[in-house]
């Protein structure tokens, strides 16, 4: 397994930037994607086949934007989010409910605190786990990955939605220049936090691309391997099948 890109990225930092940009994550998340954010996480949800009495993790849920497009397709599933940021988590709680009442025997609360190498669940307990832009920012990306094979039970799926690399060179360029060029600009003006901003340029420059992130899953275990470009490959939908 490749080593975490970037030195940087460790757990502690990462879960003080993200309590910092907390505040005002969804409207930057709306403005730096130009609105195609919402779509990103719905075709992730879609990705996930989620169906009634189902159980799906959803890893560093954030403000639980996945996580509830997750709960709205499947009414009948539980649905819960997991993240490491208290900040984050706070808002996930306040925006609403993620997921359908708590099964019996009861489970976690639909948020919960926990960290993505060391999820507070056990072995094969659900059916599908979902991480939406948390992958890149884990200080051991394929930690993770073997993490979320372990809770996933056996046929369980995987939905990665990540940044990738546009397949189009002339949007591979401009993209690159909004990243490296046009967003720390917005970034400065919209945001307290203008160098997560620049991290986040940096983190996507270091990420793999499409190919390299599905042998990431399959050298984690994963079978049935498989990839969506959504906007040009701006973002990637990685797939996979959790084995015996
Ligand atoms: C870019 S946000 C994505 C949030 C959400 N999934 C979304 O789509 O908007 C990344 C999230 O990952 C969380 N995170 C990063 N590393 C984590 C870890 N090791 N364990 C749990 N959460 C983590 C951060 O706190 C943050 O909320």
């Amino acid at each position: 397994m490749p080593p975490a890109p970037a030195a940087e990225r460790t757990a502690r930092g990462v879960q003080h930037m993200f309590d910092r940009v907390a505040p005002r994550y969804d409207l930057a998340n709306t403005v730096f994607s130009l609105g195609q954010d919402r779509g990103w996480r719905q075709a992730a949800a879609r990705a996930t086949r989620l169906a009634a009495g189902e159980v799906a993790a959803d890893v560093a849920c954030g403000t639980g934007a996945l996580t509830r497009e997750l709960a709205a397709l499947a009414p009948g599933a539980v649905v819960v989010g997991f993240d490491f940021s208290q900040e984050m988590l706070k808002r996930a709680r306040s925006t609403g409910g993620a997921a359908s009442a708590p099964p019996d025997p009861p489970q976690p609360g639909r948020y919960a605190a926990g960290d993505a190498q060391s999820l507070p669940l056990a072995d094969a307990s659900v059916d599908v786990v979902t991480i939406a832009f948390g992958l890149r920012n884990l200080p051991e990306p394929g930690q993770g990955l073997l993490e979320f094979r372990r809770v996933l039970r056996p046929g369980g799926r995987l939905v990665v939605c990540e940044f990738s690399t546009p397949v189009v060179p002339v949007l591979r360029e401009v993209y690159g220049r909004y990243l490296t060029r046009l967003m720390p600009v917005a970034a400065r003006r919209l945001t307290s936090d203008p160098e997560a901003y620049q991290y986040l340029a940096r983190s996507i420059g270091a990420w793999p691309d499409q190919p390299a992130l599905a042998r990431w899953l399959q050298e984690a275990g994963f079978g049935e391997v498989a990839w969506r470009n959504l906007s040009g490959g701006i973002v990637a939908l990685h797939r996979g099948v959790a084995g015996s």
